[in-house]
């Protein structure tokens, strides 16, 4: 994917995806600053990549807490190449009436506010590079929403317009902003999208897993794939794009 050369700066570093896309740009050679509230999962990809990898423990609801992470990278690494934006709530079914406002604005400060703050912080060292790729995880819910995710498709539909306007306004830097839609994925949000109370084990199966058209469910290594492929040269003409990797759940 000749990533080699690259800075990468993955949100929700520690989770299910994300840390599988931290560890496939550091297998390529790449300098990543992996990010999330709990960095606990990344200590033993540290040890094997003392200098490839800086972890950064940070809250991306906190405007702060970003600007303060990005200006890190860019210390440490002394460039920044690519944006990975994997982190990411779920929303436990829900009826609308029953949605607090409390919790429509937590779900929307770290799937899509956090976007706009990671963004915002990384375009200056982009601009100057005339370089950069932002990948934003979305989610095939946007186009295929199950009942009682509101907050949750609400939030990843704004990620996938702000993605839209930014590769508009950032084309004329060479600077490429596009979103993937995973499908079902098997790490621990999965669980966390079934109706309070319901078994989370057959949710998976009979709900999420039946759901995907190859019949199973995503796995992270395939999400980290796209992103890794998004961050190369070889997609210099991908700007604006919205890609599924959802074993055609979202058809
Ligand atoms: N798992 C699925 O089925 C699925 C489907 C479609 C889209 N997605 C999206 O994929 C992305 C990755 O999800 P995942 O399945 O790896 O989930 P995950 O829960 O395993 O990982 C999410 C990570 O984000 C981190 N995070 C959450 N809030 C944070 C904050 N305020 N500051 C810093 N870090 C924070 C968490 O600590 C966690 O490590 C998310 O954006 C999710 O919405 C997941």
């Amino acid at each position: 994917m000749n990533v080699n050369e690259k800075v990468a700066i993955v949100t929700g570093a520690g989770g299910g995806m994300g840390k599988v896309v931290v560890e496939q740009f550091l297998e390529q050679g790449a300098k990543v600053a992996g990010i999330d509230i709990q960095t606990a999962g990344l200590v033993e990809l540290e040890s094997r990549y003392p200098e490839q990898l800086l972890v950064i423990q940070g809250n991306l609801a906190d405007e702060e807490s970003v600007e303060s992470a990005i200006k890190k990278t860019a210390e440490t690494f002394g460039q920044i190449d690519v944006l990975a934006n994997v982190a990411g709530i779920a929303q436990a079914a829900t009826d609308i009436e029953k949605v607090s406002l409390k919790d429509w604005e937590r779900i929307m400060s770290i799937n899509s506010t956090a976007v706009f703050l990671t963004s915002r912080a990384v375009v200056p060292y982009m601009k100057q590079q005339k370089n950069g790729s932002i990948i934003n995880i979305a989610s095939v819910s946007v186009d295929r929403p199950r009942p009682g995710l509101n907050a949750y498709v609400a939030s990843k539909g704004a990620t996938i317009s702000l993605t839209k306007a930014l590769a508009i306004e950032l084309a004329p830097y060479n600077i490429r902003v596009n979103a993937i839609n995973p499908g079902p994925a098997d790490t621990k949000m999965l669980g966390e999208f079934t109706t309070a109370g319901g078994n989370e084990g057959e949710a998976k199966e009979n709900i999420f897993r039946k759901s995907v058209p190859l019949g199973e469910l995503i796995t992270p290594e395939a999400i980290a794939n796209c992103v890794l492929y998004l961050s190369s040269d070889l997609a210099k003409m991908m700007t604006g794009s919205v890609v599924n990797v959802d074993g055609g759940r979202g058809i």
